[in-house]
């Protein structure tokens, strides 16, 4: 008999090769398309452990799993024991013996991949401080929505902070080879690991000047300027990225079939005008649908028996 296949986790975009990623984002434009499936799900369940708030990762996830056929279990941190001070190997090992799969939303990255260690199923990271390749996913389906599957050709810029979106989207870049322009202040830098590899690999532009990124650009991308866990940096955050708000002049610099995109949820007037998120050229609400199909793919090639992992 064959061996079994070890159990994937996805915490980073790079857990998946660059082909794997092709094919997962194959099956999520399958799933948009509503062509009905089997249920790859069935009998499973997904433990959605979070931490942080959340209304599209959370939703997106549960509706999901159900589509699939399986059921997920939402474990807010601060009612399971792991919010009392249970280890997180600990934790991993029990859920383990229970669920099929992991979720999780938390802060700490390292705490993530101490939970994928220690499970021995596979492990999603639905955000962490540093990376958040679930919604990466969905913004690259959004991509090729609008522009066809070529996404070496894009050219896609990230205007605002160095946060868990620019690092992913640096993890993205240097594993598809896209065109990836970053303006982001001065002290606001991204992942330096990060950064470093995906200009080894990539083809990586970082600049102080927003309009300098988005000269030219397909997808101009945007986040908020405090991310959740920095709330009492607002203030001194609203500050220093004033010059990093993306409205219609910045918008018009970019090419003439542009996109804006934003994980959301968005604070309107701060990183992006109500004019830019509502505009003709907005697909943020076809990016937020998308988290529901990409997280279906990803879930069907890690959790169900023809995936990846099995
Ligand atoms: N974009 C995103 O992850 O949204 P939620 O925080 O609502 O899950
Ligand atoms: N950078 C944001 C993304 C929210 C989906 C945060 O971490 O709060």
């Amino acid at each position: 008999m064959a061996d079994r296949p070890a159990k994937r986790d996805f915490l980073s975009i790079t857990d998946f090769s660059r082909d794997e990623i092709l094919s997962t984002l194959d099956v999520a434009e399958t799933l948009r398309s509503g062509v009905a499936g089997t249920k790859p799900l069935a009998g499973k369940t997904l433990g959605m452990i979070f931490a942080k708030s959340s209304t599209r990762t959370r939703v997106s996830f549960e509706v999901g799993a159900f589509e699939l056929g399986g059921h997920a279990l939402f474990l807010s941190a601060r009612d399971i024991q792991l919010g009392r001070g249970e280890p997180i190997r600990d934790t991993a090992r029990v859920l383990s013996r229970y669920v099929d799969g992991i979720m999780i939303r938390t802060y700490s990255h390292e705490e993530v991949e101490e939970l994928a260690r220690f499970a021995t199923i596979p492990v999603i990271n639905g955000l962490t401080d540093l990376l958040h390749p679930c919604q990466i996913m969905a913004d690259l389906q959004t991509i090729i929505e609008n522009f066809g599957p070529d996404l070496g050709g894009v050219k896609v810029a990230w205007v605002g902070d160095g946060n868990n979106m620019a690092n992913s989207w640096l993890n993205a870049a240097y594993m598809l080879g896209f065109e990836l322009r970053l303006a982001y202040p001065a002290g606001y830098e991204p992942n330096a690991e990060i950064l470093e590899r995906a200009r080894g690999g990539g083809n990586i532009i970082t600049t102080h000047d927003p309009r300098e990124a988005v000269a030219g650009a397909d997808v101009v991308n945007t986040d908020v300027w405090a991310s959740m866990g920095q709330e009492e940096e607002a203030v001194e955050r609203a500050s220093v990225f004033q010059r990093y708000r993306v409205d219609d002049a910045l918008l018009r610099r970019a090419s003439r079939r542009a996109i804006f995109l934003h994980c959301l949820p968005a604070h309107r007037g701060e990183e992006v005008t109500d004019e830019v998120l509502e505009g003709p050229q907005s697909r943020v609400f076809d990016q937020a649908e998308n988290r529901l199909h990409a997280q279906k793919a990803v879930m069907t090639v890690l959790m169900s028996e023809e995936g990846l992992a099995r």
